[in-house]
């Protein structure tokens, strides 16, 4: 692992999950093309997202990684953008009023367009078509035409990653996430709910303080902080080609970024030590992310470190854990321990939505909000037990009132689930759900550090 590094290293390594582009010269050419535009975000950015990372590593902030499992061609739309980014900072309120440090945002948006999948063909009817990859890729109709891989869907891709990422920006710069407007973010089916009237009283509280400030000579005019945030983007990096046609060397520091998006991580299936995406990942300068699962031993977490964070940076490596709630407690521990020993200073979040998905009996791919909880719960105390810190969580939501995930405070039923299933891939937490998750999560946090 100590050869040279290039943004084409990984085309000597095998990468799994690579469409089979039928084009290739229409692929060369959307590369070419998206290597001739503009980078989405600057290195300087992602530097102090590590940064901030670096102090979730050592346990003074909390990470907060949310958003699609897959974005839509679709649905884009500012409503679509606003309302998921409302529920993220309605979470991030609730986390940061409750346990008292900062939360680090992290939007799955903005690129989070490929997905891995277990098989490269899905049966319909008596046919074998090939499998949906995202909109990066092909699209989700089920008949062979649509899943031909079409190479402009990455310049499409790129092009709404960038009006995604322009939104971003204006919302959490212009006005939107003013901590005075904490009780504007609630939507109205979020207050008629019991997390809904618990979020309302902190807010209430937040306002109350706001006011104090602004009497003590505190206001928004002199402190841009009470006003904006840093909500970052990340997504899987899938698709190594789009990936290095966005990879840029950065004119401050030398250094190279892969400038499509501020952190990326490597999926569980595609983690592999000799393997494309941790040859690619290891030579940006980006924080970064790597899914491990159940089968995660010690011996492979230890390379997965050495690859990816050879300088012990704090910061630079997140380790993503999902698990599933039955085996967290037993699979985490070794792994907590061996990582601490070896003296890396990593960030550990827990994606608990992963490790708990089934189908129900109607068919539907789903999860329970109460197996999310318990996931969470333990991860913590897998924690407690090892004297680290449960750094933060990555979760799969939306902000509308979609019935995808079962249970939270209206206890959306199995029947319930074709009411709105709406997601092209993975079940989502709802609006509801995922406010009642950042108090249930604030709550086991807390309670671990009494
Ligand atoms: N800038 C601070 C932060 O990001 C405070 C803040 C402003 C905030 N608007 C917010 C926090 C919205 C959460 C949500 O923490
Ligand atoms: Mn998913």
């Amino acid at each position: 692992m100590t050869q040279t590094w290039a943004p084409s290293s990984w085309r000597d390594r095998p990468a799994g999950q690579q469409p089979e582009w039928p084009d290739a010269d229409g692929l060369d050419r959307a590369l070419k093309q998206i290597e001739s535009y503009p980078p989405l975000v600057f290195a300087g950015e992602a530097r102090s997202l590590q940064a901030s990372l670096a102090e979730v590593a050592v346990g003074n902030a909390f990470l907060l990684q949310a958003g699609d499992c897959a974005e839509s061609f679709e649905e884009f739309s500012a409503v679509n953008i606003r309302e998921k980014l409302r529920v993220i900072l309605q979470m991030a309120v609730v986390l940061t009023y409750s346990m008292g440090v900062p939360v680090v945002k992290v939007g799955r948006m903005a690129g989070q367009f490929a997905k891995p999948r277990s098989s490269a063909n899905e049966r319909v009817g008596d046919e074998d078509i090939p499998s949906f990859r995202g909109h990066m890729i092909n699209d989700a109709a089920p008949n062979p035409l649509a899943r031909v891989p079409n190479p402009e869907r990455l310049v499409q891709t790129y092009n709404q990653s960038a009006s995604t990422m322009n939104l971003l920006r204006a919302f959490t710069k212009g006005g939107f996430a003013d901590l005075n407007r904490v009780h504007a973010w609630t939507q109205e089916f979020v207050s008629s709910s019991p997390s809904g009237r618990r979020y309302e009283r902190v807010a209430a509280e937040i306002a109350r303080a706001m006011r104090f400030m602004r009497a003590a000579g505190i206001d928004t005019e002199s402190n841009p902080n009470l006003s904006t945030v840093d909500v970052f983007t990340s997504h899987e990096a899938l698709l190594l080609g789009y990936e290095e046609a966005l990879t840029r060397q950065d004119s401050l520091t030398g250094g190279w970024y892969d400038c499509s998006a501020h952190m990326l991580w490597i999926g569980e299936r595609t983690r592999q030590l000799d393997g494309a995406h941790v040859e690619f990942l290891r030579g940006v300068g980006n924080p970064i992310g790597c899914k491990i699962g159940p089968t995660t031993t010690v011996r492979e977490v230890l390379e997965l470190c050495q690859a990816l964070n050879p300088a012990h940076q704090p910061g630079r490596l997140t380790l993503i854990s999902r698990m599933g709630a039955g085996n967290v407690e037993r699979v985490l521990p070794p792994l907590l321990r061996a990582v601490t020993d070896a003296g890396y200073p990593v960030v550990w979040a827990c994606d608990p939505m992963h490790g708990n998905t089934y189908s129900a009996p109607n068919g539907r791919k789903t999860r329970h909000f109460d197996s999310v909880v318990a996931e969470i719960d333990g991860f913590v105390r897998a924690h407690r037990a090892e004297g680290t810190w449960p750094g933060g969580i990555h979760v799969e939501l939306t902000g509308d009132a979609v019935t995808e995930c079962l249970g939270g405070s209206d206890a959306v039923s199995e029947d319930q689930l074709d009411h709105r299933y709406e997601t092209m891939c993975d079940p989502r937490l709802n609006g509801r759900q995922s406010l009642d998750l950042a108090f249930r999560v604030a709550e086991l946090i807390t309670n671990d550090q009494r």
